[in-house]
């Protein structure tokens, strides 16, 4: 992990959010490279979930949420980690992570009894700061797809099964945030809840599993780095029947990476009003407060059903971790010397191309790499980059070691006949092809 932490730093993915006041515990900031690499994760997510079905819409809903949503779901009462202080060295912990009953600081027995502390943030609304006027920060992408089931039934008039997707925020206030962008307090959500006719959840729910983990593959996470565990009864949150979380092995251990939840009829029964109007399943608080029916008809039967939800949630920075962590490689060549890799699908890739002039003061071959860089950039595939270091070498080692799929290289042969060198970052094998050719292999080589 540390390697890895190291590079994220030094050429630009990950830093630590205010490091140069002594750093937030618990927050990351993306730089350079690692907002595209993250833009591109959800590019695809959005792809497969959004674009190629004709079965999901999306969403993009705020982050402040009002109390009664995060009540009646259930987060006000259960969002809980169980804390354990120390009494020695006033260190705080979550119980489940403490081993054989001593402080991971400074090992003393001397603690407290676990309590439960609720994980939301909570923040004034208003200019008026009385403590009455508060909303959270979303612990979960999901409630606001929820509270907005009804407009977009309203203004998509979609039936049974259909799914709302939706990437952002959420926010956690971890006790022990740890392991790099593992566990983090502000992270981010990529979460599709799709809503089902009662009776068929089982079904979707195994159909989506298959996708998911088949999608995770399709990043370059490997079969054997995944793991899948069936949620033991005991650990399930309160809205679940059964959940499947997909588990990878990270540097520090096998962890969730995704989950992927029947969530029940739970959901929507718990923000509808006059809910004794239907079947509902699952045990959901009375609701005193909702003023809209959330329920969708049955156009054959004209019967009003609460849908059940089966929910593949995933985390965006945990899934960056692992697609770094899969990618990262240091190859050793018979003549002693070594190469760091980042082996990136080309469509995560931060940089799609680095254009390099043989020569950096060489106006006529700079020209001609602007060029080329603006013919390939106006393909729209993502970053190109003009690399007017002057040093070939020192590039190329650059672009593996932050996952560039090829390198360009403009030299004097490019003026006389108007090919380029194009070096394949996996093999390190060169072709020359000419300029015209270059937009078709470039298309050819990143989709
Ligand atoms: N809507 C369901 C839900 O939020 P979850 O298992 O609590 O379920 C879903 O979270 C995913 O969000 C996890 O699989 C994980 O990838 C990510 N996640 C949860 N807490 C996180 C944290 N503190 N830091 C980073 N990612 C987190």
């Amino acid at each position: 992990m540390d390697e890895l932490v190291s590079l994220c730093k030094r050429r630009g993915f990950i830093y630590q959010t205010n490091e140069i006041y002594g750093g937030l515990q618990g927050l990351y900031d993306y730089g350079p490279l690692g907002v595209e690499l993250k833009n591109n994760l959800k590019n695809s997510w959005w792809s497969s979930m959004v674009y190629e079905r004709d079965d999901v819409e999306g969403l993009d809903s705020s982050i402040l949420t009002h109390p009664h949503v995060l009540k009646y779901s259930g987060h006000e009462e259960t969002f809980t980690d169980p804390l354990v202080d120390c009494k020695d060295c006033k260190s705080r912990w979550r119980a489940d992570h403490i081993k054989d009953n001593l402080c991971p600081s400074c090992g003393s027995d001397n603690l407290t009894e676990p309590r439960p502390f609720n994980l939301m943030f909570k923040t004034n609304v208003g200019p008026v700061d009385d403590g009455s006027n508060y909303a959270y920060l979303r612990p979960e992408t999901a409630q606001q797809i929820f509270t907005n089931f009804k407009n977009i039934i309203d203004s998509t008039s979609r039936v049974l099964p259909f799914g709302i997707a939706q990437m952002g925020k959420a926010f956690r206030n971890e006790i022990t945030p740890r392991n790099f962008i593992f566990r983090v307090r502000e992270f981010e959500q990529m979460e599709l809840e799709f809503f089902v006719e009662p009776g068929t959840d089982e079904v979707w729910h195994e159909k989506w599993v298959e996708k998911r983990i088949e999608w995770w593959e399709n990043q370059g996470i490997s079969k054997e780095s995944i793991q899948i565990i069936d949620v033991p009864k005991k650990d399930l949150s309160h809205y679940s029947k059964k959940t499947i979380d997909i588990m990878y092995k990270f540097p520090h251990g096998v962890e969730e990476l995704e989950g992927v939840a029947n969530r029940t009829d739970f959901d929507i029964g718990s923000h509808t009003r006059h809910q004794k109007d239907f079947q509902i399943e699952s045990k959901v608080i009375e609701n005193e407060h909702s003023v809209t029916k959330l329920a969708i008809q049955n156009k054959k039967t004209n019967e009003w059903v609460i849908p059940f939800v089966i929910e593949p949630s995933a985390g965006v920075d945990r899934g960056v971790l692992a697609i770094l962590n899969e990618a990262y490689k240091i190859e050793k060549f018979d003549d002693g010397k070594e190469r760091t890799l980042l082996a990136l699908k080309p469509h995560l890739s931060p940089i799609k191309a680095a254009i390099i002039p043989l020569k950096r003061n060489n106006d006529e071959i700079v020209a001609k790499a602007l060029d080329i860089k603006r013919m390939l950039q106006n393909l729209k595939l993502g970053r190109v980059l003009l690399d007017n270091s002057g040093n070939i070498g020192k590039s190329y080692r650059r672009h593996d070691e932050i996952g560039t799929p090829m390198c360009i290289t403009v030299d004097f042969q490019t003026l006389d006949d108007d090919t380029i060198t194009v070096r394949d970052r996996d093999t390190m094998k060169q072709v020359r092809i000419s300029c015209g050719e270059a937009p078709n292999y470039f298309q050819k080589n990143l989709l």
